[in-house]
């Protein structure tokens, strides 16, 4: 594996040309955005780039017209979601990671899970709730007990961070789970909830390889915001600790997924490996976080990319798709 990382050089891109990194936004992400901004932010300064920063929520096609590429570090709708990649493709103005498609379907977990079933990638059983066509707790009820069985978790279709997430164990707790799904989305994902460990997997450079494995314990039980954000609340084992054949598969699956969804430079695969030792895909994230405890930067480390190193190599991909 070490021998591909090397492959992940970077071009050296000039200096004097004007990044702008874009976060912040009004996502219900947007905390997390800046946060991944300013590290990213900070390390081009520290390597010597021109940079400045952009607040998502203040852009203007002049300002965007001052920067030569585009550092893009949005979570969640209007940013991860193809929206800003597809202004800055009118404005021709490179940006980093996936383009317009890619970034729009792959915010879409619905979506997603589709692709991933057509390929034959392993995700959990679920179902469509949406509010636009209301159906009764009970029929919702009857379909579970059908297709999937108790307990389920429910999400908003286009959501990140664990935010509008509810584990349901009984059909009592079904309406309360859709009610908050549906606060944040008008699609709700019913997914069947697989106990098993947490993985996750990332994707990094243009001849794209996978990264260390890294597995996931949050001390809570749950991976929810909370867990995700708070220093100590959450264990993250580096290399994850697994049978050398189901690394390589679960490694496989993530490319895999990764190439299917035409994402580009860097993406992140969310993973629940059950206990009938299947690695069921979650979602991926084409804008991971780069926070201080955010896992892309985590499983960089393990491969001997420091976080200066990982925001350079992003940066070097960076470009028009359309
Ligand atoms: N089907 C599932 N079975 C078990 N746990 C799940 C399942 N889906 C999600 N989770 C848990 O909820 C968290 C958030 O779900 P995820 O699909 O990754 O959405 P996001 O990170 O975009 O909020 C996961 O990290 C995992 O802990
Ligand atoms: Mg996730």
């Amino acid at each position: 594996m070490a021998k591909h990382f090397k492959d992940l050089n970077i071009r050296g891109r000039k200096k004097d040309a004007r990044i702008g990194v874009i976060a912040g936004g009004n996502s219900s992400e947007r905390e997390v955005s800046l946060n991944t901004g300013t590290k990213i932010f900070e390390a081009l300064q520290g390597s010597g780039y021109l940079v400045e920063f952009i607040d998502l929520n203040e852009i203007s096609i002049k300002r965007l017209n001052s920067i030569d590429i585009a550092f893009l570090a949005l979570h969640g709708r209007y940013g991860e979601d193809g929206t800003i990649q597809g202004m800055l493709e009118l404005l021709r103005i490179p940006y980093t990671g996936s383009g317009v498609l890619s970034s729009s379907v792959v915010i879409d977990k619905i979506m997603t899970k589709k692709l991933l079933l057509c390929e034959g990638l392993p995700t959990p059983p679920f179902a469509i709730f949406d509010t636009k066509y209301p159906v009764s707790a009970k029929d919702m009820d009857k379909k579970i007990e059908q297709e999937m069985g108790y307990p389920v978790i429910i999400k908003p279709n286009r959501e990140g961070s664990t935010i509008g997430v509810t584990i349901v164990r009984k059909p009592s707790q079904l309406k309360a789970g859709l009610d908050e799904a549906s606060n944040h989305d008008d699609l709700a994902l019913v997914e069947k909830f697989i106990e098993g460990r947490e993985l996750t997997s990332s994707i990094l450079g243009i001849e794209p390889v996978a990264l260390p494995i890294i597995e996931i314990r949050p001390k809570s039980g749950f991976y929810d915001y909370k867990s995700k954000y708070t220093a100590n609340m959450t264990e993250y084992i580096v290399p994850a600790e697994l049978d050398e054949q189901i690394s390589i598969k679960i490694n496989d699956i993530a490319l895999k997924s990764h190439r299917l969804l035409q994402c580009s430079a860097i993406s992140r695969v969310d993973f629940i490996l059950g206990r009938d030792d299947i690695p069921y895909v979650l979602e991926v994230n084409t804008m991971p976080g780069m926070t201080p405890t955010s896992l892309v930067p985590k499983a960089a480390a393990a491969a001997g990319i420091n976080f200066g190193l990982l925001v350079e190599i992003i940066l070097n991909h960076a470009h028009l798709k359309i």
